[in-house]
């Protein structure tokens, strides 16, 4: 029954919240080698709870990169539907460390927030769906629906070893349909459905000018600074409004239908929230679209990070030897992340002056995803909210990228259901945290989704 799982999650939130403050004080970074040891940690902590409430086949399973944790119960017969559910156990860096109030493997509550790195993203909003799986599974004996469970170790790095390994797996991991809890609604008012995510294309150039630093004084004039070089191409990537100028970018973006920038508008997205959550007072980009669409279904490019020549404190003069940028593009339908790196390193190559070296590599990226929002899934994931929340989601784009979900839909043919259930959160910041009445909640919406799918 539906009832006796929600009584038992509820009667078990504090053992639920004890577990997951387990999970979060291993610092499974995936970018950082040294964490290493800490992703394989979280990896077996995971497949033991696993195990512990109930899934079958529980597996920590090697790839070229971190270890993906898989499980699964199939006993609902062949009737009831098979939902794949992902989550990623890896975390963001948490640098830098002297801006968090508390460490950010030490889990705390403050305000009614759970403060930690990967609080919400995602090992917060992933661990909802074991939850659920276990208030069930004790309550019932049995699940409503099949379910196959895969976590991965990449997620923050792009993904590299999950997209093999699921063209390696089809059969392993068929499904109807895909269940990922790793973004944001609206508003905590204000439950929300994501139906299309960005995708991302993620460059670096590098720019060489002398073969040493040199006296700004006795060469400056006679040397074309590589700082100044990586600026000017730095600058020509955009106009004056905002748009990218790399010839051939937009070419694939799907238009958006009035009747889809109709339903954004509905979206209560307010330049006071943008505002809030930015600390910003002016937006920038381009005109004639707004925020939430520049937000969510735009393609963007951007500067991540720019380096070369002195930083430290006071003044040197100096013209540096070299300089770079890291330099991202987020995609949305049908943009093809590979074509773009082309366009794109054929974009900066062709502005590259004779008088530095322009080295353009490539680094990781993902496909964007869009999935319909009539299929029986996203109803029974609307009820499923509006059960948990006490309101009706609204449907909306999420801007930020999780490639592994265009995968599961090409290779396994499963449309995804994106049940977010994070805020801003500060993810991939300082103080990242997640509110407790939503891990709370995020379980409840999980245990009535598993149950409607079957209704
Ligand atoms: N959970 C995020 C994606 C996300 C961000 C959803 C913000 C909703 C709101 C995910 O873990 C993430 O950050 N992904 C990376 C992927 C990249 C490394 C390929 C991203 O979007 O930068
Ligand atoms: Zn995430």
């Amino acid at each position: 029954m539906l009832q006796s799982a929600l009584e038992y999650a509820r009667a078990n939130r504090e053992r639920y919240l004890d577990q997951l403050f387990d999970l979060l004080r291993i610092p499974s970074v995936s970018t950082l080698s040294e964490h290493k040891p800490d992703i394989q940690r979280a990896a077996e902590w995971l497949a033991a709870d696993m195990r512990r409430v109930g899934l079958k086949n529980v597996e920590v399973l090697p790839t070229d990169g971190n270890p993906v944790v898989y499980g699964e119960w199939l006993e609902a017969g062949s009737d009831a539907p098979t939902v794949l559910i992902y989550g990623h156990y890896d975390v963001q860096p948490a640098d830098p460390l002297e801006l968090w109030e508390t460490p950010p493997f030490e889990p705390q509550i403050r305000d009614g927030e759970i403060y930690a790195r990967g609080a919400s993203d995602d090992k917060g909003q992933m661990f909802t769906h074991i939850k659920a799986i276990e208030s069930i599974l004790a309550t019932e004996g049995r699940l409503p629906i099949n379910v196959k469970l895969i976590f991965e170790g990449e997620e923050e790095v792009g993904s590299p070893s999950l997209g093999p390994f699921v063209v390696a797996n089809k059969e392993k991991l068929a499904a109807d349909s895909s269940l990922i809890s790793d973004g944001r609604i609206v508003g905590p008012d204000c439950p929300s459905i994501v139906y299309a995510l960005r995708g991302l294309t993620y460059m670096e150039i590098r720019i060489r000018g002398p073969k040493r630093d040199l006296h700004s004084g006795g060469y400056g004039g006679s040397v074309h600074n590589p700082a100044q070089a990586l600026a000017e191409i730095i600058a020509a990537l955009h106009d004056e409004q905002g748009r990218v100028t790399i010839p051939g970018f937009y070419d694939r973006v799907r238009p958006l239908s009035e009747e889809e920038r109709a339903a954004l508008r509905k979206v209560p997205y307010s330049l006071e929230q943008w505002q809030e959550e930015t600390g910003l007072e002016k937006p920038w980009g381009e005109p004639e679209y707004t925020l939430l669409e520049r937000i969510t279904a735009r393609p963007t490019c951007e500067v991540n990070g720019i380096w070369g020549g002195f930083q430290g404190e006071g003044s040197k003069t100096v013209i540096p030897a070299e300089a770079g940028a890291k330099i991202s593009m987020r995609l949305v339908p049908d943009q093809d992340p590979d074509e773009i790196a082309r366009l794109f390193a054929g974009y900066v190559e062709s502005l590259a002056p004779d008088t530095v070296t322009v080295e353009v590599i490539k680094h990781v990226g993902g496909w964007p995803a869009i999935t319909p929002i009539d299929s029986p899934e996203m109803r029974a994931a609307a009820r499923a909210y509006e059960a948990a929340w006490g309101v009706a989601p609204v449907f909306t784009r999420e801007g930020g990228s999780i490639p592994i979900v265009a995968t599961f839909q090409k290779e396994l043919n499963a449309p995804a259901v994106l049940m977010g259930f994070g805020l801003d959160d500060n993810v991939h910041s300082p103080n990242e945290h997640f509110r407790l009445a939503h891990f709370y909640r995020g379980i409840d919406t999980v245990i009535h989704y598993y149950y409607y799918l079957v209704e």
